[in-house]
């Protein structure tokens, strides 16, 4: 089951529905949650989790536990929201920051005020990129005491793992900018200081080639940046490398990247995107992954796997509750039994 947030974590702190939600999808297998800030600055959406408080800790051992108790596994996915926030969401004491001081050309939900504009973010200082890469050490350390089986990082979909990948968000002129090894030092700084908190078989990455969600620009390095991405994190040998291949299928070059991550990197490859049953068999028969995570349909169908292996109808999720607060349109899906 592919990431996905779903609004529903009242103060930031995983409640009781929660629990139930990821239970109800326990036969996925492998779940990944929804993103789950880091730190306080890390959250830009409302009603958004964070793993940084015990109250919330505490919320995700109940999750946990419910998906353990019905056989199945769960990774936290570790989102840091960088310049895609707005103050009306986020706690006291928090700001908005990001690689560089480039203001988001789009809107967020607030729950108090509405559609709101985004503000500029603050540029991190280098002392501020260190506390913000010891923040996910921590959180990590933080999910293996509320049960997880892992973490996965969230670089994916324009948050502040992408920002620092992609040069329209990364004006740096300093080690964190410029060269495709600057701009992905963030990302490998993270995961090696992740590694050294909980060890290297509980961390996943979640990358996105072609991205250009969140008011990201495409940029003529892309291949060899994430060819680049592609080896350092094969030399780290983490668990899984997760790639919302959709967007890089759509060209030739995309598809040879992707091929070209595939012989690169080891380990489990996870593609994600757009995958029906018949696409993700064809897929995994052609090698171009090890599994297939789904999103969209494992909102409306908790028993997924069980309908796919009947070849039972898929039922429809509605979309006007995909965020919305309240079990209504999260919870109330039913299984087939
Ligand atoms: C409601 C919703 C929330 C999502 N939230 C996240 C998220 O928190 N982190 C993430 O990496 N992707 C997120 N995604 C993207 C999904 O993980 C997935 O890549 C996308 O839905 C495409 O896969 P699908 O066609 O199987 O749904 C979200 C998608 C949806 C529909």
């Amino acid at each position: 089951m592919a990431p996905m947030t779903r609004s529903r974590a009242i103060n930031s702190i995983p409640g009781e529905n929660v629990a139930i939600y990821y239970a109800q999808r326990a036969s996925a297998g492998l779940i990944i949650t929804e993103g789950t800030a880091p730190s306080a600055n890390g959250i830009g959406y409302a009603r958004t989790p964070g793993i940084f408080t015990k109250e919330q800790i505490d919320g995700w051992k109940k999750v946990t536990k419910a998906v353990h108790d019905k056989g199945g596994k769960i990774i936290v996915q570790l989102m840091h929201v960088g310049r895609i926030a707005h103050p009306a969401n986020m706690l006291p004491g928090s700001k908005i920051v990001a690689p560089s001081a480039v203001v988001p050309k789009s809107e967020m939900w607030t729950d108090t005020l509405g559609m709101q504009p985004m503000p500029q973010p603050s540029e991190l200082t280098e002392e501020e990129i260190r506390l913000t890469v010891a923040e996910f050490a921590q959180a990590a350390k933080n999910a293996v005491e509320a049960g997880f089986d892992g973490v996965e990082l969230h670089g994916a979909n324009g948050y502040l793992i992408e920002q620092f990948i992609n040069p329209s968000t990364n004006k740096r002129t300093d080690a964190y900018g410029g060269s495709t090894e600057n701009r992905s030092r963030f990302l490998i700084e993270t995961a090696n200081a992740v590694i050294a908190a909980i060890g290297k078989d509980k961390v996943g990455v979640r990358i996105s080639p072609y991205n250009t969600f969140n008011d990201l620009e495409l940029y003529p390095e892309i291949t060899e940046t994430y060819k680049y991405i592609a080896e350092e994190l094969n030399k780290l040998d983490i668990l899984y490398l997760h790639i919302i291949d959709a967007l890089a299928n759509a060209s030739e070059e995309g598809r040879l990247l992707v091929a070209a991550i595939r012989k690169t990197f080891n380990k489990t490859l996870i593609l994600a995107g757009g995958y029906d049953k018949a696409r993700a068999e064809q897929a995994i028969e052609e090698g171009r992954g090890d599994l297939v995570s789904f999103g969209r349909f494992f909102i409306s169908n908790p028993d997924l796997p069980e309908r796919f292996r009947n070849n039972a109808p898929l039922a429809e999720g509605n979309q006007q509750l995909f965020y919305a607060a309240g079990d209504e349109g999260y919870t109330d899906y039913s299984s087939l039994n």
